[in-house]
């Protein structure tokens, strides 16, 4: 919105100059300057021509003599003037002065004299360091005043007493640490004020109540962290906002909700980390929303956006961890026109997103690792109102046979039916670094067809199911995770497993907690033997934190029998009966744990089975040993099974795994997944999956 009115502005300046043509005027000028009629627009926007004298850039130290009477503009920016000792007061028609851009460093200094005709000054990039009481009184009418990029750290309660008619403030980019109240009492005309870029340490409430009629107010880059609930209060007529590149984690909707007339919300550049339902309630008359180059924004939850009558455009831009918007989270948006949501991290828009839009005529998705799967194959059907902006740069980052195709080019019908989740790789980071006492929020986000379910599996193994109850815990239902009165015994590993009726996808970060983090190691992880039989074993561990599996391996080395066995077991299994053994045989049985980083933990212990004559062998031996072997193979081919397909979207992991079984089972047990693409091929093995984790 800023680069537009910019752009206009400029076009209209570039315009200006080619056509209206300054004339001469009829004075003896200055040596250097230049006296012509040029056009000139008062504060209120009003075209004018007007006496101009431009002396800029001349390395002045001070303004001529003897100006023409009937100056009305007077341009002297760029030059080096610190002192004006003779008043300018005999200019009767004087409306303008521009002495930006020079060594002045007190106001003092430049005694410009009674001006009630001025309407305009410019005293932006000097060293004005303190305004004091009354100190502009002489320029009763003024209607703009300048004084941005200076370094002002003292403004006195009075010193724009007297500016009644003041219309325009800059006081961005100096060193006020506070803003008062009463600076404002006689600014009751104000419509734009510029304070950015000044190290306030906070808003209070009623800050800016006497300005009325303020129509803009630009607060960037000051750090800003919060706003009082009623900082905005008496804004009545306020129109725009600008908390551009500050610090608010998220929207500071309690204040905005007080400004009933905004119609243009820029929060761009702020470290929100989602939007959420109830971010923008009651801003009824909002008309654009700018969400732009946020670092941290991960997701627009459901409703976030909602029920707003007038919104017409969102600009959702630039947010390099932006990876999930929910399929409601625009909702009750009758007239919005444009969504522009490209150069983010987004895989896939869901269609009822756009078609829950009624008066949508663009969406700009470019520049996003888009997933040609079925969550986005709508895009294709052919069916659209909307214009997708610049579908030449909208190009399928995966699946690996559509990899930088076109979206346009790949067929719908090419695009699966059904999609498996996929979590973001953008939307958690890998680790998190929190201090003791703090919480943190970890957001997790899958795209998938039937939509996915998350839960989490903490380093001990509990899995948190959504809006489960406990202390430490709460898993919000879109999958946010949040910790609480985090210590170091909540450090280790987190794992976000997404799935729905086909499969699952799953992430993991690592939680260190003042720098600690618990790193198992091969001693840690403690094998004994729990129950001995002749045909069985028992074996139990206990899981290092942060494990997500666990390969169990069995083999014996006596002359009559040279067999290896090996099963895998999901990070919740701390025990394991080994069946089918022989008895008085000596065995070895080692276990070990993978974790998503890839560290191998491994233990092993030797034991022997006991005499088949010991137990009272009672049973049917030859149908038990079948019996046995029979359920042995279920378990570990359907355990094998879903673990390969849980970790489907874990490249890596799932190569080594898949490797290493070939080698390692015996050859009876075949692999039962193969490579595939498409999500669809593999429905039928659904059930295998169930109870995994
Ligand atoms: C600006 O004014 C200060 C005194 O206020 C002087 O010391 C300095 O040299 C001036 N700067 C230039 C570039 O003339
Ligand atoms: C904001 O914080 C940054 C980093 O601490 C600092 O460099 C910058 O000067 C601050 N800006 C303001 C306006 O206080
Ligand atoms: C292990 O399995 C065998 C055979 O199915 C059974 O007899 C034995 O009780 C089991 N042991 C444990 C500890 O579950
Ligand atoms: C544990 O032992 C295995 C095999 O003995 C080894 O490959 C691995 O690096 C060890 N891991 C650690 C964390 O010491
Ligand atoms: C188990 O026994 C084998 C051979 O008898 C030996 O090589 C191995 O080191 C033993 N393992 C353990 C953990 O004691």
């Amino acid at each position: 919105m800023k680069d537009l009115l910019l752009a206009v502005c400029l076009l209209a300046g570039l315009a200006l100059k080619n056509s209206v043509q300054t004339s001469e005027w009829r004075v003896v000028c200055l040596k250097l300057c230049k006296c012509e009629v040029r056009p000139w627009f008062s504060p209120s926007s009003m075209y004018n021509e007007a006496l101009t004298v431009d002396c800029n850039d001349q390395g002045l130290l001070s303004l001529p003599e003897r100006l023409p009477s009937d100056t009305q503009v007077l341009l002297s920016q760029a030059n080096n003037i610190a002192k004006i000792s003779s008043p300018l007061e005999s200019l009767v028609h004087l409306m303008e002065v521009d002495l930006s851009q020079n060594n002045i460093s007190s106001l003092s200094d430049i005694y410009l004299g009674h001006l009630p005709q001025l309407l305009s000054l410019h005293l932006e990039e000097n060293w004005l360091s303190s305004l004091h009481d009354n100190c502009l009184a002489h320029f009763p009418n003024l209607q703009e005043l300048y004084i941005n990029h200076n370094l002002l750290s003292l403004i006195s309660a009075e010193a724009f007493k007297g500016l009644n008619k003041l219309l325009r403030l800059h006081l961005n980019s100096n060193q006020l640490r506070a803003i008062r109240t009463e600076w404002f009492h006689d600014l009751s005309q104000l419509e734009i004020l510029m304070i950015g870029e000044n190290p306030i340490v906070r808003i209070r409430d009623m800050n800016f109540k006497p300005l009325i009629n303020l129509r803009s107010l630009v607060l960037t880059r000051m750090n800003l962290t919060e706003i009082p609930d009623s900082a905005l209060v008496g804004l009545d007529k306020l129109e725009s906002i600008s908390f551009y590149d500050n610090m608010f984690p998220k929207v500071p909707q309690a204040a905005l909700r007080q400004v009933l007339n905004l119609k243009f919300l820029d929060l761009n550049k702020n470290p929100i980390e989602r939007i959420q339902r109830g971010d923008f309630v009651d801003m009824v008359h909002l008309k654009e929303l700018g969400i732009n180059s946020m670092p941290e924004l991960v997701s627009i939850d459901s409703f976030a956006i909602h029920n707003l009558p007038e919104l017409t455009k969102i600009e959702a831009t630039n947010n390099p961890r932006l990876s999930y918007i929910h399929q409601n989270a625009f909702s009750k948006l009758p007239r919005l026109e444009s969504l522009m949501l490209n150069s983010n991290a987004l895989r896939a828009l869901h269609r009822i997103t756009v078609e829950s839009l009624p008066n949508l005529q663009e969406v700009s998705l470019h520049s996003n690792p888009i997933y040609c799967d079925c969550v986005i194959r709508w895009i294709n059907m052919n069916k659209n109102k909307v214009r997708f902006m610049e579908p030449d740069a909208l190009f399928c980052s995966g699946p690996l046979e559509f990899q930088g195709h076109l979206v346009r080019h790949v067929h719908f019908r090419e695009m699966a039916d059904i999609c498996l989740p996929l979590i973001s790789p953008e939307s958690l980071p890998d680790q998190v670094n929190v201090g003791s006492g703090h919480s943190i929020s970890m957001h997790c986000r899958a795209f998938a067809d039937p939509e996915p379910e998350i839960y989490w599996v903490t380093p001990s193994g509990e899995k948190i199911l959504p809006q489960m109850v406990s202390i430490k815990y709460y898993l919000h239902p879109e999958g946010t995770f949040d910790i609480y009165d985090i210590s170091e015994k909540e450090a280790g590993q987190y794992t976000c497993v997404a799935h729905n009726l086909i499969g699952s996808d799953m992430r993991s970060v690592s939680v260190i907690v003042n720098g600690y983090y618990p790193v198992p190691t091969n001693e840690s992880l403690h094998v004994q033997v729990k129950g001995m039989e002749p045909h069985s074993v028992s074996i139990s561990w206990v899981p290092p934190k942060g494990s997500l599996v666990s390969n169990i391996k069995w083999s014996t080395m006596s002359n009559r029998l040279s067999l290896q066995f090996t099963a895998h077991v999901l990070s919740d299994v701390k025990t394991f009966n080994l069946t089918h053994l022989h008895p008085l045989t000596q065995y070895e049985v080692c276990v070990e744990i993978t974790d998503l980083q890839s560290r191998h933990l491994k233990n092993c212990l030797n034991f022997s089975t006991t005499d088949d004559s010991v137990s009272k062998g009672k049973t049917d031996n030859g149908i038990d040993l079948l019996y046995s072997i029979t359920a042995l193979l279920l378990i570990v081919s359907a355990v094998v099974c879903s673990f390969i397909y849980i970790l489907r979207r874990s490249d890596p992991l799932y190569r080594k795994l898949i490797n290493q079984q070939s080698e390692i089972l015996p050859s009876h047990i075949k692999p039962m997944w193969g490579s595939r693409s498409k999500a669809s091929d593999s429905a039928n093995e659904t059930d295998l999956r169930k109870g995994s984790i």
